[in-house]
């Protein structure tokens, strides 16, 4: 499941991490790839033991944190922190897969990506192409959000940037172990999920809802693992 998540940043939470990475040193971002990775990757990172990175990847996972939307989809468990990247010049990353397990800096501590994250950081009027492409079995999806808004997508999906051919294009980007690995289970609870929230709404906390909400619970007890 691919998912849209609006407004994670407000606006002015935006300018303050701009401001921050504008005045900040970015190197290859080929330094935190693979060899299939290295092939197709061409644009620039935070290093990934940057002190400044570090702090903004807390403050983005702090905004996360308060975000339900993102939880009922994603589930978390555990994040390796945000990183952030900047495209300019025709700088792009081909088709790719992103490793299964990753490594998270400074602790050896491994966990398996089962979603990927790209937070928005420009206005998307600002720079030409840069557009997320992900491709899964109902074909090839387009993503270009306001800053700000996050998207969330399986991490075993084919994906590439397109070219930056004006302005830049700058984004956090981090990686999710789920509470719920498999993506159609983790997908119907979400559904469920929003589907109670939308009946509690329009009809009141009733016998039925609550019967509902248990259901949910005890799918998330038998699918998840903590
Ligand atoms: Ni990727």
């Amino acid at each position: 499941m691919m998912l849209h998540v609006p407004d994670v940043l407000t606006p002015e939470q935006v300018r303050e991490i701009r401001a921050t990475l504008d005045a900040t040193l970015w190197i290859d971002g080929r330094e935190t790839v693979g060899d299939q990775g290295a092939q197709v990757k061409r644009n620039r990172q935070l290093p990934e033991h940057s002190p400044v990175g570090r702090e903004l990847g807390k403050a983005v996972l702090g905004a996360l944190a308060r975000n339900a939307l993102f939880f009922s989809a994603a589930l978390p468990s555990r994040f390796v922190p945000p990183l952030f990247n900047r495209y300019e010049g025709g700088e792009h990353y081909g088709l790719h897969v992103d490793g299964s397990v990753r490594t998270v800096p400074g602790t050896g501590q491994q966990l398996r990506t089962d979603l990927s994250c790209t937070l928005f950081l420009c206005d998307p009027e600002s720079y030409e192409g840069g557009e997320l492409e992900v491709v899964d079995t109902y074909g090839a999806h387009e993503v270009k959000l306001p800053a700000g808004d996050l998207i969330v997508y399986p991490s075993s999906s084919l994906h590439r940037v397109r070219p930056v051919t004006r302005g830049v294009r700058i984004c956090s980007f981090f990686w999710v172990q789920s509470m719920v690995r498999d993506d159609s289970r983790r997908g119907m609870l979400f559904e469920l999920d929003q589907t109670i929230l939308k009946l509690r709404a329009s009809i009141g906390e009733r016998d039925e809802t609550v019967a509902l909400t248990g259901h949910y619970h005890n799918l998330l007890r038998m699918w998840s693992e903590v």
